[in-house]
């Protein structure tokens, strides 16, 4: 039997509690959220033409029946690269783009075509471009007569004939001649709030739908690069979408068991698009940013103390671009951007996920520039990648002789570490930094294992840990899964929050157990005990309560991990309520259960019940996260 105590424990729970993680990981921008369809628009990647082919040239030589392209490059610009295409016959020449797996088409749905072309000499008079079928037929075209001299902007719109998952773009010539072609892109019209070149609705949709406290972006690894040279720099980013530079993504090849050689990063989706984003969900911005150290998974290359001053300066500037008035220099190109009010961004991240004596060293010298100049930041700072062990121990020690605010702490280990560790936090020192569980998830084979999967054992585990995030919420400030969006033909790292392809998305039981405690987070944590206890795992049950004071609920989490379900009685002191009570209850069949693209199985199923006075007797199924709500 379960006390619930009326009388609060005067912990708030604060409103950044339950956010979500970004990277651009398992093409999660690039291919993913950010709804360009062509791959490699301006044949920026290393092997310009990478995701293009030219069906009807049989050799890279200009002795050829068709027509060739060759790549100019112009060291000076962003985006150096652009595409001369030299058509040897009337109509033959075919030049195609895969997209990222495929383009993606609805049958219906008007898709934007923009490109970028120059003629040069000859008399290619028209270009014809469609979008083709897995068997080459096209199901829309449009043709553009060439004009003018110098680059000229041209623009039509597709409506497809038919839905297909796997289309590509093929672009025919009409006449003899060189002709220059660059930005090459396509976008669906319908995206989030419709606007123009901008992100994939539907999976935009479940990260609203999760109310989230807070978006962190753009990372993750990313952020700090294989070489410093690699790293993310968020300047890099804002301004005219054909202007920012591409860069290979730290992913490229992230794993040997997955190998995606064509990941790049166009940045279409930067640091403005990012703050929008958050703006449109909700959600606090929580940029994190390079500190001078590449990934120390791989070269763990180091900037030099006295090198070290264009990354802080990165800093204050992002901390300009996202809250300084439109006179301030960033704050500037901010307002031009479109957003002339400010972001009112509140929190940065120094680091990734380092670690060491290095780490610190760097973060000092962040800490104090930023806050002498911005006393109201909070700053994140990391302790690893480990949620024990001796760099974490490090980290911590030294981070909390700082007196640093926000400690970012990563966990992926085995649903049964999290059904274990839900009392982590119990005796986490009150008086020292606040938590960000910045990145977690329980992993079902082993840590990074390509096996790993998104089944109901590891939601149901995770569901058990965060039960022991929500009592702490006096120390645990923020909390976010990793990763976030998975394409299924694109990945690197299981399990993952959503997985998409390119045309749909679906929901994995971890995204339901997010979602419900997100979404009944409430105000503040009451006392729930089973003899005198925090319910950390007796008898396999684990729980927490708190009270909206919004909407006045008292909102109670149960988790079950064990086979057989349990009656529970809840025993309220000091607590009136009404007589309706919500019960809302996720569970599967088997701990094995997931969810697909077919059939999501695994979804919450609520039910409105009559509730007593007094004590309250409650079925908690076996393998079960049960929500109850009462007023
Ligand atoms: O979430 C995947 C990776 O795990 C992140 O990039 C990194 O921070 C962590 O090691």
């Amino acid at each position: 039997s379960l006390d619930l105590n009326g009388s609060s424990t005067g912990i708030k729970i604060q409103p950044t509690m339950y956010g979500i993680f970004f990277e651009d990981i398992n093409f999660a921008a690039d291919g993913g959220l950010y709804a360009e369809l062509i791959k490699n628009r301006s044949f920026e990647f290393d092997e310009p033409l990478t995701g293009w082919k030219q069906p009807n040239t049989k050799t890279l030589s200009p002795n050829l029946d068709s027509g060739f392209l060759t790549i100019i490059t112009d060291k000076s610009k962003p985006n150096k690269n652009y595409a001369r295409i030299t058509v040897l016959n009337d109509k033959n020449y075919l030049l195609e783009n895969e997209g990222f797996r495929g383009i993606g088409l609805h049958q219906g749905g008007k898709y934007d075509l923009n490109f970028n072309l120059e003629n040069v000499s000859g008399n290619i008079s028209a270009v014809n471009i469609s979008l083709v079928d897995e068997n080459g037929t096209a199901v829309s075209s449009v043709s553009a007569i060439i004009k003018g001299s110098g680059w000229q902007k041209y623009n039509a719109v597709f409506t497809p004939s038919k839905t297909i998952e796997k289309a590509k773009l093929q672009i025919t010539f009409t006449g003899k001649g060189v002709v220059n072609m660059d930005m090459i892109s396509l976008f669906p019209q319908d995206t989030w709030k419709g606007r123009r070149g901008g992100l994939r609705k539907d999976l935009v949709q479940k990260l609203y739908d999760l109310q989230p406290g807070f978006l962190r972006f753009p990372g993750g690894c990313i952020v700090e690069g294989r070489t410093l040279a690699e790293r993310y720099q968020w300047k890099k980013t804002i301004g005219k979408a054909e202007d920012r530079e591409n860069l290979i993504n730290k992913w490229n090849n992230g794993f040997a068991h997955r190998l995606t050689p064509d990941y790049w990063q166009s940045f279409g989706l930067g640091f403005f698009e990012y703050f929008q984003l958050a703006e449109d969900l909700g959600a606090e911005p929580l940029p994190i940013l390079s500190c001078g150290m590449a990934c120390q998974f791989n070269t763990a290359e180091l900037v030099k103390m006295e090198d070290l001053d264009p990354y802080v300066q990165d800093a204050l500037d992002l901390i300009e671009f996202a809250n300084g008035n439109s006179d301030t220099k960033w704050g500037k190109i901010r307002a031009e951007m479109g957003h002339p009010q400010p972001f009112n961004m509140k929190f940065i991240g120094v680091g990734n996920e380092q670690w060491g004596a290095d780490y610190i060293e760097r973060y000092k010298v962040f800490e104090k520039a930023i806050h002498s100049r911005y006393p109201a930041i909070k700053i994140i700072s990391g302790s690893g990648p480990s949620p024990d062990g001796e760099f974490f121990d490090y980290g911590w020690k030294e981070l909390k002789k700082l007196n640093a605010q926000i400690v970012d702490e990563h966990y992926y280990n085995s649903p049964e570490w999290f059904r274990k560790n839900s009392a982590r936090y119990d005796a986490y020192d009150r008086s020292g930094p606040k938590v960000f569980a910045g990145e977690y998830a329980a992993q079902s084979v082993g840590v990074v294992k390509p096996e790993n999967k998104n089944n109901w054992e590891c939601a149901l585990s995770e569901a058990a840990f965060m039960t022991g995030l929500e009592r702490n919420a006096d120390v645990v400030y923020m909390t976010s899964y990793a990763p976030l969006l998975a394409h299924a033909e694109g990945w690197q790292w299981t399990p993952d929050l959503i997985w998409f392809n390119n045309l749909t998305s679906y929901a994995t039981p971890n995204y339901y157990v997010q979602k419900l405690f997100s979404n009944n987070k409430g105000t503040e944590v009451l006392k729930i005990t089973a003899n005198g206890k925090p319910v950390t795992g007796q008898d396999q049950l684990y729980a927490t309560a708190v009270k909206d004071a919004t909407t006045q609920e008292t909102i109670i989490k149960i988790v079950n991990t064990d086979a057989g379900s349990k009656s529970v009685t809840i025993h309220p002191a000091n607590m009136k309520f009404g007589n309706t009570l919500t019960k809302i209850t996720l569970t599967a069949p088997q701990l094995s259960a997931e969810n697909s693209f077919e059939n999501e199985p695994i979804q919450p199923k609520e039910e409105t019940l009559s509730l007593k006075k007094g004590k309250m007797m409650m079925e908690i199924p076996a393998h079960s996260l049960v929500i109850l709500k009462m007023k």
